[in-house]
């Protein structure tokens, strides 16, 4: 009996040690973490009624080749998700890294009525989103999906058209809170 029960308390021990133990953790953390995990940046830009309208946004995922889709999410509390809700298009401006400015521009709740989009050049699309200038490629999409995922929205867009504009530009690197780039 003895010799079962050792057996057994080892035998369990050693499970457990193979478990990682149950951790105490924060929203900070959570931040933390993707914020030492780099991405790209990009600027999601829309079209209401003759206004173009941009959004800084850097969770951008492409998801199927066999129909191309692609994931943005979008906080509900942004201006941008009430717009993209309504048109139900929007175009990806994959940023470079002399491409600061805009970033920094577009993460700021523009609210931008004089279609200006903050001075940067910019060309309208097929679906009438705004394309800026100096982009490493942007692609256009129309949302096929709208899906909860907390306080964001997930987007499915599905690509209608897009360009690979200046493949020998560095990408804009977003990493631990700043601006970086690739070596
Ligand atoms: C590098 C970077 C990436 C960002 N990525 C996202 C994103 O993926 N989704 C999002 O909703 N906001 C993102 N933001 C925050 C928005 O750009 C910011 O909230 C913006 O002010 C919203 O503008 P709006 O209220 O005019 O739509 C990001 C900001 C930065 C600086």
């Amino acid at each position: 009996m003895g010799i079962v029960l050792i057996t057994i308390f080892y035998y369990l021990r050693g499970i457990h040690n193979f478990m990682i133990n149950e951790e105490k953790y924060s929203e900070k953390d959570f931040r933390q973490l993707f914020g030492n995990f780099p991405t790209g940046v990009t600027v999601i830009g829309m079209n209401e009624n003759g206004i173009s309208k941009g959004i800084t946004a850097n969770s951008i995922t492409s998801v199927s080749l066999k129909p191309m889709l692609l994931l943005v999410c979008i906080d509900k509390n942004a201006a941008s998700h009430e717009v993209l809700k309504r048109v139900g298009q929007f175009s990806i401006n994959f940023l470079s890294n002399e491409q600061k400015d805009a970033s920094r521009f577009f993460a700021n709740s523009t609210s931008d009525t004089n279609n200006s989009m903050g001075g940067f050049s910019f060309l309208l699309g097929n679906n009438g989103s705004p394309i800026l200038d100096d982009v490493i490629g942007w692609i256009e999409c129309k949302i096929s999906s709208w899906y909860e995922g907390g306080d964001h929205s997930i987007v499915l867009g599905e690509v209608t058209n897009m360009k690979i504009q200046d493949e020998n530009l560095k990408p804009l690197v977003y990493y631990n809170g700043d601006y970086s780039e690739i070596a």
